[in-house]
């Protein structure tokens, strides 16, 4: 029977616990009387002083607070940075290189042995070094004259003020300073925003997603800080709903796939860092080989359409009408198509699938659960699965598996440095 969460009981009470393995999100487990408890900032074999209420034994466990790390277990690492501990955007940077690289080809495994597919070959995992990151959304908030401007606390609301951030690229780590300085005079007092940032091309992308417009004032102050922060393209959105508006527009912003220039939508997607998308880029080529007809499903601005349409015809398929529209401006002289389309509600039937000679999909963490099924009743001899997620990549690879597809190999890509998420790239061919 799955285990049911359940509410911790009694009073809190200190306890001395091992720590026998991380678990998915990064927590250090360990078990007390029966119950299991998660203590973050952990690693295996540590001894540890926790505080912690214990229930009855039936949930999937409880949170306990760290004390004192009493006997440090072998896998314990120095951490990179001052915010470590409180800053909700690394959770990992306390273990020793070797034991965070083989705990993140883990989370992989352990998905896939869940679905009885980790028999699977695996690539070794891809690596990104730190001042990698060249996309992020900060939030900011501003309380009188200060603002905070950093990533949460983790589980919690609470924003931590992030003053360097060593997974950032140098450029938009700089840029940290001077914009939590213009945000103290354009965010009205008690209200907050998120920064998406982007290193293109051209300069930084900013994006501001805020609650309300801007008057003028603010618009003004904020292009004179496009102006000595070299920010190349400014923008500004009331909500996640919302359009985003130019500010300041100083300089094209470009990204290039393959060569090929493509000018993003602000705030688009775009794999996390380079060396990330050059990893999937790669094994998603290396597999997709001499495929004359190729469908990207998911395809975004086209991280991978871009490539493969250097050897091969490419239906690029997406449903953000922004991105389609910009992948569709970039692709003159290319043999590839667009289209915009809810794959989710509407995925491509076998019929439609029927055309193509390898199938790329690359679906945000939810997975492709509906187009999977219909792969699975195609007879496309070849299909890459790119996810950011390993728990809906299993789900998928299963449907693939059980609709007679094999499993040819997986390759674990880590780009998000020191977090719980791993990247995976699957590969399925009919026999
Ligand atoms: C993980 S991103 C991958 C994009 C691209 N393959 C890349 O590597 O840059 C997932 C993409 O799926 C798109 N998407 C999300 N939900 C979708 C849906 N229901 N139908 C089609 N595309 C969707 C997003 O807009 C995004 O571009």
């Amino acid at each position: 029977m799955k285990p049911r969460r359940s509410k911790p009981q009694g009073p809190p009470r200190t306890v001395d616990l091992t720590i026998t393995e991380v678990g998915a999100r990064g927590d250090g487990l360990a078990v007390a009387g029966g119950t299991r408890v998660f203590v973050p900032l952990t690693v295996p074999g540590d001894r540890v002083r926790v505080r912690v209420r214990l229930g009855e034994a039936k949930g999937d466990g409880v949170r306990g607070e760290l004390l004192e790390v009493l006997e440090p277990g072998p896998g314990r690492g120095d951490p990179a940075c001052g915010h470590f501990g409180t800053c909700g955007g690394c959770t990992l940077q306390h273990m020793a290189d070797d034991a965070y690289a083989a705990w993140k080809v883990g989370l992989v495994r352990g998905a896939l042995a869940r679905v009885k597919l980790d028999e699977v070959p695996f690539a070794p995992l891809a690596r990104t070094a730190p001042a990698a990151r060249r996309r992020a959304r900060l939030a900011a908030l501003r309380r009188g004259k200060r603002v905070w401007l950093g990533f949460n606390e983790r589980l919690s609301h609470r924003l931590v003020d992030v003053a360097a951030c060593p997974v950032l690229v140098p450029r938009l780590e700089a840029l940290l300073a001077p914009l939590r300085a213009v945000l103290a005079e354009v965010l009205p007092d008690g209200q907050g925003c998120d920064a998406v940032l982007a290193d293109l091309e051209g300069g930084v992308d900013l994006l501001l997603v805020g609650p309300r417009t801007i008057d003028l004032a603010a618009r003004e102050r904020l292009v004179a800080f496009a102006e000595s922060a070299g920010v190349a393209r400014l923008s500004w959105q009331p909500d996640d709903r919302g359009t985003a508006e130019p500010v300041a527009h100083r300089a094209p912003v470009v990204v290039r796939f393959a060569g090929v220039p493509v000018v993003p939508p602000p705030g688009a997607f775009l794999q996390a860092s380079a060396a990330g998308e050059a990893a999937l880029v790669a094994a998603v080529l290396e597999n997709v080989g001499s495929a004359g007809k190729v469908a990207d499903l998911f395809a975004g601005l086209g991280t991978f359409s871009l490539p493969l349409a250097q050897t091969a015809a490419v239906h690029a398929v997406e449903g953000d009408a922004a991105a389609v529209a910009a992948l569709g401006r970039a692709v003159q002289g290319l043999r590839l198509t667009t289209e915009r389309r809810n794959l989710f509600e509407d995925p491509l039937t076998p019929k439609e699938l029927a055309r193509f000679d390898a199938v790329v999909f690359d679906p945000p963490r939810a997975g492709a659960a509906e187009q999977a099924k219909a792969l699975a009743g195609s007879k496309v001899p070849l299909v890459v699965a790119v996810s950011c997620n390993p728990a809906s990549f299993a789900r998928d690879a299963r449907t693939l598996a059980d609709g007679g597809y094999a499993f040819k190999r997986v390759y674990p890509v880590d780009q998000f440095l020191w977090s719980a998420h791993v990247e995976v790239v699957g590969v399925f061919a009919r026999p």
